[in-house]
């Protein structure tokens, strides 16, 4: 991988990939959650944050989005971090499923573990193990706390997404009881459910989104604020759940063409972890049909292929 890159030759091949990008009509919001279908498509962003601190910007990279299924990463990290990387494996697993993000299927088909915590029903086993166990209070500020620090600023949660998630999650409702039924609930599980649905609502910018990746690419140092956030041993545990199964069904395509690990979530954002290089955040609201942003997927391959990010 080449590492002696410019801060200004990264900036120069950021603004090119907006330019490139900018006018691709492909994918559709996601119109399964209400308010999401309602998000303006042409909203566009892109952010890298790099180790120094510098954090490159172009297009609406201050727009707050819906963080969805990004949020299951920090909360991956938090659990590892409260219990050590090894509970992955014991209690949730580390794979990939080869399936759509809410599948019921990938849990039948291996009930001894929900696959991932950067699936649907594995994030919602690891948000049942957060702690304080029993204090959804407790949860949600250890959660919230932690993105915070992962971003370097506090995420505020969209009241409005709450509410339509929690209107329309039927889905997630069965995989949580049906965890529950596999004892791979560890809380209660309309608790677990809660807080998995209220930690996708919040809102996050491309800006803050690059900065979680810096943070992880940096061997958990965020590069702005210069804290160490988590144990650096975390950081190439939660970048391989990453390149796993970050793309979901489409995992395996998406690593073989760009080669960067990287997790993408329904509000349309993409979070890209290139180890000790940089964090890349990109942001577009129409997704293609395994729920991921077709811009940001664009913007983050050209980036890739002129810096020569690939990680193999
Ligand atoms: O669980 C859901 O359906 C959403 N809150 C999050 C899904 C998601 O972002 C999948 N990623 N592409």
């Amino acid at each position: 991988m080449n590492k002696n890159l410019t801060n200004d030759q990264i900036k120069a091949v950021v603004q090119e990939a907006y330019n490139v990008v900018k006018s691709d009509t492909g994918g559709k919001n996601a119109d399964y959650i209400p308010y999401l279908a309602n998000v303006s498509s042409s909203l566009f962003g892109l952010s890298v944050c790099l180790p120094d601190g510098e954090v490159i910007e172009v297009g609406d990279t201050g727009y707050v989005f819906g963080i969805e299924s990004v949020s299951k990463v920090p909360t991956a990290i938090l659990v590892m971090k409260q219990y050590g990387a090894d509970v992955i494996l014991q209690k949730i697993g580390a794979d990939a499923t080869g399936l759509p993000f809410n599948s019921i299927m990938a849990i039948l088909l291996e009930n001894d573990h929900p696959s991932s915590p950067l699936v649907n029903a594995g994030a919602i086993s690891a948000c049942s193990m957060v702690k304080p166990v029993g204090d959804s209070a407790g949860k949600w500020k250890a959660i919230t706390d932690f993105l915070g620090q992962l971003c370097g600023s506090p995420l505020v949660l969209i009241d409005e997404l709450y509410k339509s998630e929690s209107d329309t999650n039927f889905n997630n409702r069965s995989i949580a009881w049906l965890l529950k039924n596999y004892n791979r609930i560890y809380d209660d599980p309309d608790m677990a459910l809660d807080i998995y649905t209220r930690q996708c609502s919040l809102g996050i910018t491309p800006k803050q989104l690059s900065i979680c990746g810096g943070t992880i690419a940096n061997r958990g140092v965020n590069p702005v604020t210069k804290t160490q956030v988590f144990d650096k041993a975390l950081a190439p545990k939660i970048t391989s759940m990453i390149a796993t199964v970050g793309f979901y069904q489409h995992t395996g395509d998406w690593m073989y063409t760009s080669g960067v690990p990287a997790k993408t979530g329904v509000g349309g954002g993409v979070l890209g972890v290139v180890p000790g290089v940089m964090g890349i955040a990109a942001f577009s609201p129409p997704l293609d049909d395994a729920g991921n942003s077709v811009k940001a997927q664009k913007a983050i391959l050209y980036i890739a292929n002129k810096l020569g990010l690939n990680i193999f």
